[in-house]
């Protein structure tokens, strides 16, 4: 591929007047532009490139080599790692049979995508060790939102609390300044304040501090907001102590589960004393996180806080006949309950419909917060995931992701600075480099990374270290691989001592040097013809 030419801005290939296309002579666009309005006709052709066809291909062709994902190399990135994805999952949701069916279409016509969705419920819950999933909405954030939605109605179903805020109700949520930064945005879209709970010296929940807040605040605690493992990778090791006092004042607790890969199968929010959680299916079942989704955030509850839940979802019946002359059969299918809120889609759905949501009489749940089911590719995928490894094979990925955080802090705390020492679990963070006399920071170490050919870690969060860095190896990647990075990260902690320039004007051998990321998030300028003229 001849980078220097086809490199080029689509615009500077431009020739006046070429074109890549031809339309046959008698082609009449008269018409086109007399049905449009006067006022929205455009004075002057717009300015659009003009090229041949294969400049345009390999122009394309060349931006598409320029991308960096999980399948050209090792992939550090840590909290929202692409996991593991096979590509078998990918076939199986773009199989027709699932990709083709229409969210309005009768249960009766799509019971076998009724079945995937309704045990996907099923083994989320059992995973989770709670009673019952959603799967309607679209991102973990989006879960959480919801999640936090549940738990408001939760509360404004009990009766107001005496001794709380003035209209009685219950209206803080605690959330460690660890947090993802989600968590406490989601808590204010949902109209509730952030009170925020110190970490120690180990980077967990202080307890100390969680106490004082629960003794100032016990009446007005709508829920604890956690994810454990923190935003540190590290677990929270007195987490049933945390969560029964904020049971005691009444408050619910939530788990961030975008990070369940660190567990999975070993041990379960619900038998932690988790009342809700969302789980990323876009991180942990087999779907690639990043480039706008398509994601998926289930929300589960535990037992009683089932009624809360949006729909629609997907329940199982069994439906006795009395045929003249078979006799008693039974036959067992999956129905959608789209519950009260949702009267508009059950009827259109049970218009042309055999089944019966008679069954399902309505109740109080929040309606739907996403379109239809919520992405059901990713869930096909999530599924497919979750089979094939099984329930045995499912309890590796958490000590398989773990022993290899682990691997690589130890083999480079000479070099980087690690503020925790102890056990991580997924992912390790750290502070820079141990030498920052060369004033080598953390952004240039991770554009150097891009020269050796690898994906940059996570730079700069979580906050609360000056030079996070903090790296996600995941339960999949070889010990070559990682040892290969390892040496890399060593390598360039020596290029800092030795030849500081080198690094500090990373990176060298990609197609764009090292950009002005300040500017361009000030001051954006994304048109050819605004940076010519
Ligand atoms: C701990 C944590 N919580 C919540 C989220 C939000 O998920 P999403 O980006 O799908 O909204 C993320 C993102 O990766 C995360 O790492």
């Amino acid at each position: 591929m001849n980078r220097t030419l086809y490199g080029n801005l689509i615009f500077e290939l431009s020739k006046k007047g070429r074109k890549g296309y031809s339309l046959p002579q008698d082609y009449d666009r008269t018409h086109t532009t007399a049905e449009l309005p006067e006022a929205l006709r455009r004075k002057e052709a717009a300015r659009l490139p003009e090229c041949d066809e294969l400049t345009v291909v390999r122009h394309y062709t060349n931006l598409s080599h320029n991308n960096f994902g999980v399948n050209d190399g090792f992939y550090p990135l840590g909290s929202c790692t692409m996991k593991y994805n096979p590509v078998i999952n990918e076939e199986i949701a773009g199989m027709k049979a699932f990709a083709g069916l229409h969210p309005l279409q009768p249960a009766v016509t799509c019971q076998g995508a009724l079945e995937v969705y309704y045990n996907l419920q099923e083994s989320l819950a059992e995973l989770a060790g709670l009673s019952e999933f959603t799967l309607n909405p679209c991102a973990g954030a989006h879960g959480e939102l919801t999640g936090l939605m549940v738990i408001r109605a939760y509360h404004e179903a009990q009766a107001t609390v005496p001794g709380g805020s003035p209209s009685g109700k219950r209206t803080k949520v605690l959330i460690p300044d660890s947090a993802h930064g989600t968590n406490p945005a989601s808590a204010a879209v949902c109209g509730l304040e952030v009170v925020e709970v110190k970490s120690n010296a180990n980077g967990t929940v202080d307890l100390e501090d969680l106490e004082r807040l629960v003794q100032l605040e016990g009446p007005n605690i709508a829920a604890m907001m956690m994810t454990n493992p923190n935003t540190l990778g590290i677990f929270e090791p007195r987490v049933l102590e945390i969560t029964e006092m904020v049971h005691k004042a009444g408050g619910l607790m939530y788990y961030d589960g975008a990070n369940l890969n660190a567990l999975l199968g070993e041990c379960r929010p619900g038998d932690m004393g988790f009342d809700v959680m969302h789980i990323n299916l876009h991180k942990t079942f087999s779907t690639p996180h990043g480039g706008g989704g398509p994601g998926s955030g289930p929300v589960g509850v535990r037992k009683g806080l089932e009624k809360f839940l949006p729909t629609p979802r997907v329940k199982k019946v069994v439906v006795n006949y009395d045929l003249p002359d078979d006799g008693p059969t039974e036959w067992e299918g999956f129905i959608i309950d789209w519950g009260a809120n949702n009267e508009e889609l059950r009827t259109k759905n049970e218009s042309n419909s055999d089944s019966d949501s008679s069954l399902f009489p309505p109740h109080p749940s929040l309606g739907s917060v996403g379109n239809f089911f919520g992405n059901f590719g990713v869930m096909l995928k999530a599924y497919a995931y979750i089979l094939s490894l099984g329930s045995e094979n499912i309890k590796q990925v958490g000590p398989l992701a773990t022993l290899n955080a682990n691997y690589i802090k130890e083999r480079l705390r000479d070099s980087y600075l690690l503020p925790i020492k102890g056990l991580c679990k997924h992912e390790v963070v750290f502070d820079g480099l141990v030498d920052k006399s060369t004033g080598v920071t953390t952004m240039d170490v991770a554009k150097r990374l891009l020269d050796y050919g690898y994906h940059a870690p996570t730079i700069y969060f979580p906050l609360l270290f000056h030079e996070s860095l903090m790296i996600e190896p995941t339960e999949n990647e070889s010990k070559e691989t990682i040892d290969a990075f390892i040496d890399v990260m060593h390598k360039i902690a020596e290029e800092a001592k030795t030849d500081p320039e080198l690094v500090k004007t990373a990176p060298h051998n990609t197609p764009i040097g090292r950009v002005d990321d300040v500017l361009a998030a000030k001051q954006p300028v994304t048109t050819y013809w605004k940076m010519t003229e």
